[in-house]
């Protein structure tokens, strides 16, 4: 039987991090840093320069992770590339990427579009493109400019992400390392997180910005990561005992904690790096894995649970073992 799993992570963060105090001088927000601590945890994030694309940050992430798995752009059969600020309408970020890297082999490479969800979802699809056989090693990533879809006049959103990217190099292998993975959507919830833009004749028509109701994405998101880790758990045939980490999008500090607790972990198995990164939308949950792995805290033969919600509604989970 094929499985899949990871041999390698990498991410990149751009430029210096820019504290709650800076961005609230540099935009003359009517904010505060104790207010951003207390209900997001956040602290400070980083920002991508005019003229860094998703592909720019997806490029490094990338390298670092085939570095890391000992393996040569070439190897690569597959590319997954999670984004909502793709560079361009098309070609696809996935296909830049390919060819920034040199990857000359002929190999698939597409975007797939589930915002805040979007890693979980392009592990889940990369994973079973390798069960299936049909590919034998793939660039799973997540990569993100939020900045360029800010209205930094709404304080309720603008202090709430950052821009970054990550990636894994994800294996066939004979031993499983991807044990189980959920999806999920509800397109009804659509209009509570979106950029409800769009180009027509060479111009932006609609509200090319991002839309948020904060309180009704927050319902929604404790109540779904909570019933989706259940899910997931289950599906692997584990328990909750099992699970040694929780590698969670991060959006929030309250409802990442929520998650943690519903999962009887102790809140030092919670990875987290919103307080420095922000929420990174699809980048999110690759950036914060690959910081577990680097410092050591996420071991061989160790198991985490991976999960996101976001915009759609889309949300999802993954139990992986490394
Ligand atoms: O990645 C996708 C998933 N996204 C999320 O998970 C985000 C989920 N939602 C949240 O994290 C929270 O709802 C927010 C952090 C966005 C907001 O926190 P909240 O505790 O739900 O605050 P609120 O929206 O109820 O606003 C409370 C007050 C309001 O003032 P009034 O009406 O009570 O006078 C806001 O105008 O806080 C005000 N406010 C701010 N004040 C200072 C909103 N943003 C700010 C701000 N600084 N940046």
């Amino acid at each position: 039987m094929i499985h899949s799993r990871i041999t390698g992570t990498g991410s990149c963060l751009p430029g210096d991090p820019v504290t709650n105090d800076a961005l609230i001088a540099a935009r003359g927000l009517d904010s505060s840093d104790a207010w951003i601590v207390e209900r997001t945890g956040i602290r400070a994030r980083h920002f991508a320069p005019e003229g860094m694309a998703a592909s720019d940050l997806a490029l490094v992430a990338c390298r670092r992770a085939l570095a890391a798995a000992g393996r040569q752009p070439n190897d690569i059969d597959l590319i997954v590339l999670a984004t909502s600020t793709p560079d361009f309408v098309f070609p696809s970020t996935a296909t830049i990427l390919q060819d920034k890297l040199g990857i000359t082999n002929g190999g698939a490479a597409f975007d797939l579009q589930a915002v805040c969800s979007g890693f979980i979802y392009a592990l889940a699809a990369a994973d079973k493109f390798i069960r299936s056989g049909s590919h034998q090693r793939a660039l799973v990533v997540g990569s993100e400019v939020f900045s360029r879809i800010l209205d930094w006049q709404d304080r309720g959103t603008c202090v709430l992400f950052g821009d970054g990217a990550g990636a894994i190099v994800l294996e066939a292998s004979d031993t499983p390392g991807i044990l189980a993975t959920a999806l999920h959507a509800d397109g009804r919830h659509r209009d509570i997180l979106s950029v409800a833009g769009q180009l027509s004749g060479g111009r932006p028509i609609g509200d090319p910005l991002l839309r948020m109701d904060g309180q009704a994405v927050f319902k929604f998101a404790v109540k779904v990561l909570a019933e989706v880790a259940e899910e997931v758990i289950a599906a692997a045939g584990l328990t909750k005992a099992q699970i040694d980490w929780l590698v969670p999008h991060q959006a929030n500090i309250r409802i990442m904690q929520a998650t943690t607790k519903k999962l009887h972990l102790p809140p030092e198995k919670c990875i987290v790096t919103v307080d420095r990164h922000g929420n990174t939308s699809a980048a999110s949950i690759p950036l914060a894995l690959d910081e577990a792995v680097r410092s050591g805290k996420l071991g061989a033969g160790e198991t985490a649970l991976l999960e996101g919600v976001g915009g759609g509604f889309t949300w999802g989970a993954a139990l992986v073992t490394l």
